[in-house]
C-alpha cells in the first residue's frame, strides 16, 4: 500500500460550499474536521465520503488526493466529452442507431454520426443530425473542402469509431481494406479503437466468407458486440439479430472513456451469471441472472488495467474486451474455477450461485410419474459450497472480497448480516422482487454499499455507471 498522501482539504470544503456543508457531508463535528485540516489527511472512510460528495456535485477528482481537477462547468463541457463517431450502416436496424446515440449521450459521450449510402434507405441525415446536435456526414459531403472537416482529421477526432449495424457488406469491405467511401475510409485512417455491431440475416452471418471476415477484423483488434439469437427482420430466426442499444451504448462506454490506469498490476476475479444444476439431460435448475451487472464489472477493472478473469455462468453477452473469461455451468465448476484462478488482489462475487444442487443428477431424461398413481415428483437437493464464504476464509483470500445481495426485504439488515457471515469487506445490496422495479435483465441498478464502517446509498443508475463507480471506489481501496 501507498503512504497516505496530503489531501488539500481547504479545497474540498470550499468546492462543497464550506465547513458546516462539509460536516454534513461527514457526519461530524467542527473539531474532527480541524483535525483533519490540521493533518492534512484523512480516513479511507472519509476519504470515499468526500469523493463521493464532490463527484456527486460534479467535480473530476484525483483518487489519490482528492485534488480537483476540474468544476461541475468543465466536467459537463462538450470538451470534456469523449466522441463516438457513429458509423451507420445500411440495414433495417440502422433505426436502431437513433436510440444507441440517445443512451451514449446519457452515458456522457459525444455522438457524430456518418451514414453510408444505403443506410439513407432507411434513416436520414436530418434525424441523426437532430439527435446528435452534430453534422452528420455522407458521401454527399465534399471532405476535401476547406469548409468541411478532412476525412483523416474525422477519422481521428473520435476516441472510438462505432459500426452498427455493421452489414455482411460492410464488414466484407472493411475487411479487406478498401476506402471506398467516406465510411470505409474512416475504418483505415482512424487510430481509435472500433466496435462493431452485427447484423444480418442468419445464414449470411453463418457464411464461410463473412466467418473468415469476421477472423480477419477480429485478428485485427476490431471489438465485436452481438449478434445475438432470436428473430431477424427478415423473419428467420437464428443468429444475426442485433445487440440492443443499451448494451452497444455500454460496450462504447467501457472502450471509449480513457480512464488512468490506477489498477495495473492488480488481479481480479469476477464471477457474474447464473449457475445451472441439472437435474437430468435435459432440465434443470438455476437462478435468474443476466449477468450484466459483473461483465460490466468486469470490464471497467481491465479498463482500469487490472488482469481480470471472468468466471460465467450461461449468459448471452459476449466477453468483455481485455477480459480472460472461464465458461462454466454448475456451482461446482464456478468454485473449481475461482480456485484455479487464485491468488488475485480483488475477487467480486456478482454471480446468481444456485444454492442447491440435485443430489443424483441423472444422465438420462426422467419420466414423468405415471397419472395413475402420481405421487408428485421427489428430488433430494443437497447444498452446493457457497464460493463467497469460502473465499472469506481462504488462506489465500483476496485482499479486497466484494460480495453481492440481492435482497426481497430487510435490506440492509440482511446484507449487514451476510457481509460478516460471509467475511468480506462490502457487501454490495439491492432490492429485488418489486413489480415496479425490475432489476434481473434491467440496464439499471440501484444498490447500497456496505462496509465494515459504512452505509453508502448510491443512487439509481445505469449498470455500467455503476461498475464504473465501484472500480474507481476499489482504485482509492488500493491507494489509501
Ligand atoms: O446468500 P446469498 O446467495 O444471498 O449471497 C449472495 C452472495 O454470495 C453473492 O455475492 C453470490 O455471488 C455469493 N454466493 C456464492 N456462492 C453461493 C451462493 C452465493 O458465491 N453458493
Amino acid at each position: 500500500m501507498t503512504p497516505t498522501n496530503h489531501v488539500d482539504l481547504t479545497a474540498i470544503m470550499t468546492a462543497l460550499g464550506g465547513r458546516q456543508a462539509m460536516q454534513d457531508v461527514l457526519g461530524v463535528g467542527a473539531s474532527a474536521i480541524s483535525n483533519y485540516v490540521a493533518r492534512g489527511s484523512v480516513p479511507t472512510h472519509v476519504r470515499s465520503k468526500l469523493y463521493n460528495a464532490l463527484t456527486a456535485r460534479g467535480y473530476q477528482v484525483r483518487l489519490d488526493d482528492l485534488s480537483i481537477i476540474c468544476g461541475p462547468d468543465a466536467a459537463t463541457s462538450p470538451a470534456a466529452k469523449p466522441m463516438i463517431l457513429l458509423i451507420i450502416g445500411g440495414g433495417i436496424a440502422a433505426y436502431k442507431a437513433l436510440e444507441t446515440a440517445r443512451q451514449m449521450q446519457r452515458l456522457g459521450l459525444d455522438v457524430t454520426g456518418v451514414m453510408t449510402k444505403s443506410a439513407g434507405q432507411f434513416i436520414t441525415p436530418l434525424s441523426v443530425a437532430a439527435l446528435t446536435n452534430q453534422k452528420c456526414y455522407d458521401d454527399l459531403f465534399s471532405l476535401t473542402d476547406e469548409a468541411e472537416m478532412g476525412h483523416i482529421r474525422l477519422a481521428r477526432s473520435a476516441d472510438l469509431v462505432l459500426v452498427m449495424p455493421a452489414t455482411a457488406n460492410l464488414m466484407a469491405r472493411a475487411a479487406s481494406g478498401l476506402a471506398d467511401d467516406l465510411a470505409t475510409t474512416i475504418l483505415l485512417a482512424t487510430t481509435a479503437p472500433i466496435l462493431m455491431a452485427p447484423a444480418m440475416n442468419p445464414a449470411m452471418w453463418a457464411h464461410p466468407a463473412t466467418v473468415a471476415n469476421l477472423e480477419v477484423l477480429r485478428q485485427r483488434g476490431v471489438h465485436m458486440i452481438g449478434p445475438t439469437e432470436g428473430d431477424t427482420a427478415c423473419g428467420e430466426i437464428g443468429s444475426g439479430r442485433m445487440s440492443e442499444p443499451a448494451d452497444i451504448a455500454a460496450a462504447a462506454f467501457e472502450l471509449a472513456v480513457k480512464r488512468p490506469q490506477t489498477l495495473a498490476g492488480k488481479t481480479a476475479i469476477v464471477t457474474a451469471g447464473p449457475t445451472v444444476e441439472p437435474i437430468d439431460s435435459v432440465r434443470f435448475i438455476a437462478n435468474h441472472s443476466s449477468g450484466k451487472q459483473g461483465y460490466a464489472i468486469a470490464a471497467l477493472l481491465a479498463a482500469r488495467g487490472a488482469s481480470v478473469t471472468l468466471i460465467s455462468g450461461p449468459v448471452t453477452l459476449p466477453a468483455p474486451a481485455g477480459v480472460k473469461r472461464v465458461s462454466v455451468q454448475t456451482a461446482a465448476q464456478m468454485q473449481a474455477a475461482v480456485n484455479a484462478a487464485l491468488p488475485a488482489d480483488i475477487a467480486i462475487c456478482a454471480a446468481a450461485v444456485a444454492d442447491w444442487r440435485v443430489a443424483e443428477a441423472r444422465h438420462a431424461k426422467l419420466k414423468k410419474p405415471d397419472h395413475q398413481n402420481a405421487a408428485g415428483m421427489q428430488l433430494t437437493l443437497i447444498e452446493n459450497p457457497d464460493i463467497l464464504a469460502s473465499l472469506g476464509q481462504s488462506d489465500q483470500r483476496p485482499k479486497l472480497l466484494i460480495g453481492f445481495a440481492a435482497e426481497t426485504e430487510d435490506v440492509l439488515e440482511n446484507a449487514t448480516a451476510k457481509r460478516s457471515r460471509k467475511q468480506c469487506d462490502w457487501m454490495i445490496a439491492n432490492q429485488v422482487g418489486a413489480a415496479d422495479d425490475p432489476v434481473f435483465g434491467s440496464d439499471q441498478n440501484h444498490i447500497m454499499l456496505i462496509s465494515e464502517t459504512a452505509v453508502e446509498t448510491w443512487p439509481r443508475m445505469l449498470k455500467t455507471e455503476l461498475a464504473d463507480k465501484l472500480a474507481e471506489r476499489i482504485t482509492m481501496e488500493f491507494l489509501t
